[in-house]
């Protein structure tokens, strides 16, 4: 019998950037995946969920390499695994679903071992695979996170969502690998476009904790990505120019796209109108996509262990039962 428990994970998705805050600011949505995993015999992955299909069932794939690699920090050997995981968060979408694995994946680790490292460990470690601790560090602490990476350590502060806030995603059919959003980047900006950006991004902060919807719009502007993009994504320069002429606070692409974000405050009275006009946006440059509206998720990853002899099969199933979005 395994001296290691079963551990269960539930963890949320993401949105990076929040427009100006580029590889700086993100915020956890509620969007779930679910994970266990257990010492086994053998690797055996379980998978369920549309946005499994084509995820690897072998020791490359990523939920099984991040806990090798917590596991090798805390010294401790467990080379076979049984991975179960059910996932609602779209992949290559902009909405932090390789983020979201990467936490969910080391924090299931962690858990089954007692969790030696801290929440500090896994974000710097979760944060040198992703290469940026936006997504990451929403997913681990929940809320609006700012954050730094210096390339080895992750400093951060995490902020309350508004409590009036709601969010509307326009998430098109089409994936968009973060390699080629980032590959039509420039190397060099202007010192303009460099203050654009930063005091944009420190009102949009300050916004944020203050809970001053109103100036969520014009702190939300940027010109370090979102222009470059842009072509990648028909439809986008419609939406970023017009949407808060249809009721949204603010839009800004979902990290680094497809998928586009508004913020809305919840009770508004225009939430209909903005998503008749996202989705005819998108109609009328022939994209496929549908909306989705989210809320803030204010807990990060949340992980339990489990006694192996308390657990009966097909119990991962009917726990996520009920519970998912889409
Ligand atoms: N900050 C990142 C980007 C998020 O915009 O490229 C995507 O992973």
């Amino acid at each position: 019998m395994s001296m290691y428990g079963r551990s269960r994970v539930k963890v949320p998705a993401s949105t990076a950037n929040l427009g100006p805050g580029f590889d700086t600011l993100g915020m956890a949505l509620s969007l779930y995946a679910w994970i266990e995993m257990e010492e086994s015999a053998d690797t055996v992955f379980h998978l369920y969920g549309d946005e499994m299909a084509g995820v690897a069932t072998d020791k490359s794939n990523l939920l099984y390499q991040v806990a090798q690699m917590v596991f090798a920090e805390a010294g401790v050997e467990i080379p076979e695994l049984s991975i179960t995981m059910y996932s609602e968060i779209p992949l290559t979408r902009g909405l932090g679903s390789s983020a979201s694995a990467i936490v969910g994946g080391m924090a299931a680790a962690n858990a089954m071992i007692g969790s030696p490292l801290s929440l500090a460990k896994l974000f710097d470690m979760a944060t040198a695979l992703e290469k940026h601790p936006d997504n990451v560090g929403a997913s681990l602490f929940g809320g609006i996170i700012t954050a730094v990476w210096d390339g080895e350590h992750a400093d951060y502060i995490r902020i309350e969502p508004p409590r009036d806030l709601e969010v509307l995603v326009v998430i098109p059919q089409f994936e968009l690998s973060t390699t080629k959003a980032r590959g039509v980047l420039p190397l060099e900006i202007t010192v303009g476009d460099a203050v654009h950006n930063i005091s944009r991004t420190s009102l949009l902060t300050a916004a944020m904790a203050a809970g001053r919807l109103d100036l969520i719009g014009r702190a939300m502007q940027d010109r370090l990505h979102q222009p470059y993009r842009a072509p990648l994504v028909p439809g986008m320069e419609k939406l970023l120019a017009e949407a808060t002429g249809h009721g949204a606070l603010g839009i800004a692409l979902s990290g680094a796209g497809p998928t586009l974000l508004c913020m809305v405050e919840r009770n508004g009275s225009r939430k209909e109108e903005l998503e008749l006009f996202l989705k005819q946006t998108m109609e009328e440059h022939g994209i496929p996509a549908r909306t989705c509206w989210l809320l803030p998720c204010t807990s990060g990853v949340v992980s339990e262990l489990i006694e192996t002899n308390q657990m009966q099969n097909g119990s991962f199933l009917d726990m996520i039962k009920g519970e998912k979005q889409l």
